[in-house]
């Protein structure tokens, strides 16, 4: 375990409060592919997602249709890692129980939390919850480390993996221009221009200035 997160263990609240914007935690630790630390993959997005338990069927659905999406996150220069609490054997016989009934191969991380350093650090325990299941978190980090998006789904709802995709590609389009992504947009689609910040700007624009919508110059 990394010295930052093993240091603050004591200190590190049950209900962490990392917000979007905050420096993602920097942690080592055992993983499905040897050890991880999570500072190696600075450079690239990733998203770190926390799931209930292994051997569980909203679990193993998420991890079929993840390990599917590799190559598309991989297209868009994200890493997926994997997190619960389970250990490492438990890790290792639930991912070549998927392999061998469904064959897919988890071609990404799983750490292993069994120490919950890592969920207290990101806050990905359920206060209420009478076990310490993670709840079905993730965190988008950006190249710079630093944390961009934050989902929480129950333990009973399974995530979208089409919709992760979406989140990615619309959180890499804002980063690369000086736009913003209205609902639901998916890349080709029309974006928003910020507000005008002028009396002239806002008269320019006319009476869409509220909501300037544009041809995504990159369709
Ligand atoms: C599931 O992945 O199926 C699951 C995990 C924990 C609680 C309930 C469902």
């Amino acid at each position: 375990m990394n010295d930052r997160i093993a240091d603050a263990c004591p200190l590190v609240p049950l209900a962490s409060s990392l917000k979007i914007g905050d420096e993602a935690p920097d942690f080592t630790a055992r993983t499905t592919q040897g050890d991880f630390t999570l500072s190696s993959l600075r450079g690239r997005w990733v998203i770190l997602f926390s799931h209930p338990a292994d051997f569980t069927p909203v679990c193993t659905s998420e991890f079929i249709a993840m390990a599917r999406a590799v190559p598309q996150f991989e297209a868009m220069d994200c890493a997926l890692v994997g997190l619960s609490v389970d250990s490492l054997p438990a890790h290792l016989a639930w991912l070549e129980a998927i392999r061998s009934r469904f064959g897919v191969t988890i071609s990404f991380p799983v750490i292993e939390d069994p120490s919950l350093a890592i969920a207290r650090a990101y806050g990905m325990l359920d206060l209420d919850a009478r076990n310490s299941a993670t709840v079905r978190a993730a965190y988008f980090i950006d190249p710079h480390g630093i944390v961009r998006v934050i989902t929480w789904y129950p333990a009973t709802v399974g995530r979208s993996v089409a919709e992760m995709l979406r989140v990615l590609a619309a959180l890499q389009r804002v980063e690369r221009g000086d736009v913003m992504t209205p609902e639901g947009w998916i890349p080709g689609a029309d974006v928003v221009l910020p507000a005008g910040q002028t009396h002239e700007d806002i008269m320019a624009a006319g009476p869409d200035w509220f909501m300037n919508m544009s041809r995504d110059t990159e369709a």
